[in-house]
């Protein structure tokens, strides 16, 4: 008999025995706090091997972690850069509003700038991961957001790990995930500005697993206009059900107000923005990066189980 390697497959419907070992192991001490996913780091650019690890530890269990600059010198664009590096994070994701460095400012613009995406007022932004609207070769796997400014009052964050979303579902109704694994069933019409179309239409799952890896990716809006689900049954109840979870109070929302010096380096997860007010002249700062990659050795069962060995 030859010994194979299979990998652990907990997010296949049809694999019970990983999902369960691996659902266990994910929900054993989660963490239920944003302090519980704090790591101060002196220096971004230039991590301790101990801040790496306890990043990456965090990132394993919950796909995010926070990680708060103690070192004297502000963060900028290029320690954030330096940051992404070191857990595998190079392809920066090209976007609209991208500076020209592809890190985004995220700040409120003057209205005389033409700009009407809520990213870039003091509004509430609702439930999402980050370029849902991209096409399948350009998901955006990880996301390093740093705070160079905070708002005088507001907002907050609120992140909830897409891994745990999928247990919740897939807890609930197996055909959920079956539902929302369809490849069209969440289409964003075409980006038209002054009759030019600047973004065709894009439809695609909402879970998928990456093909190498099988690795979790979740593209999520939870906007009510300009999308459009597919209309069958099952699928329309897991939509349903999501906007629930994330608009009730379920004890797995994470609540965060990013300060100044702090910032979030995550698989992409699930997010929202509370309203927020600057005071005067002295704004919100973010600079946001968005990578093509994901956080490297962050594959579920990558420190529980790895790959398995067994007899074929
Ligand atoms: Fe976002």
């Amino acid at each position: 008999m030859n010994a194979v390697i299979s990998r652990f497959q907990p997010f296949e419907l049809s694999n019970d025995v990983d999902y369960q070992s691996w659902r266990a192991w994910k929900l054993a001490g989660y963490p239920r706090r944003a302090e519980q996913l704090l790591v101060p780091v002196r220096d971004p650019q230039r991590l301790s091997a101990a801040e790496h690890a306890a990043i990456l530890g965090h990132c394993r269990k919950a796909n995010m972690a926070i990680y708060q600059v103690t070192g004297a010198r502000a963060a900028g664009k290029p320690a954030i850069r330096g940051l992404g590096r070191q857990f595998g994070l190079e392809s920066l994701d090209m976007n609209l509003r991208a500076d020209e460095d592809s890190i985004t400012t995220i700040t409120v613009m003057p209205e005389s700038t033409g700009t009407h995406y809520i990213p870039y007022t003091n509004k509430a932004l609702n439930w999402h991961t980050d370029g849902y609207y991209n096409p399948p070769q350009e998901q955006v796997r990880a996301i390093v957001m740093h705070c160079a400014a905070e708002a005088d009052r507001g907002g907050d964050n609120l992140f909830l790990d897409p891994e745990i979303a999928y247990i919740l579902l897939r807890d609930e109704n197996p055909g959920f995930i079956r539902a929302l694994m369809q490849p069209d069933v969440m289409t964003i019409p075409a980006n038209v500005e002054q009759g030019r179309e600047i973004r065709a239409a894009q439809s695609g799952p909402v879970f998928s697993l990456e093909k190498s890896s099988h690795a979790l990716h979740m593209r999520y809006t939870a906007r009510s206009r300009s999308i459009v689900w597919k209309g069958d049954a099952i699928a329309r109840n897991a939509v349903e059900f999501l906007r629930e979870l994330l608009d009730g109070d379920s004890p797995w929302l994470i609540r965060h107000r990013l300060q100044a010096g702090q910032g979030i380096i995550c698989n992409n997860v699930l997010h929202k923005r509370e309203a927020f007010a600057d005071h005067g002249a002295r704004k919100r700062v973010l600079y946001r990066a968005r990578y093509h990659e994901r956080i490297h050795a962050t594959v579920a069962g990558a420190d529980c189980y790895g790959e398995r060995i067994c007899s074929g």
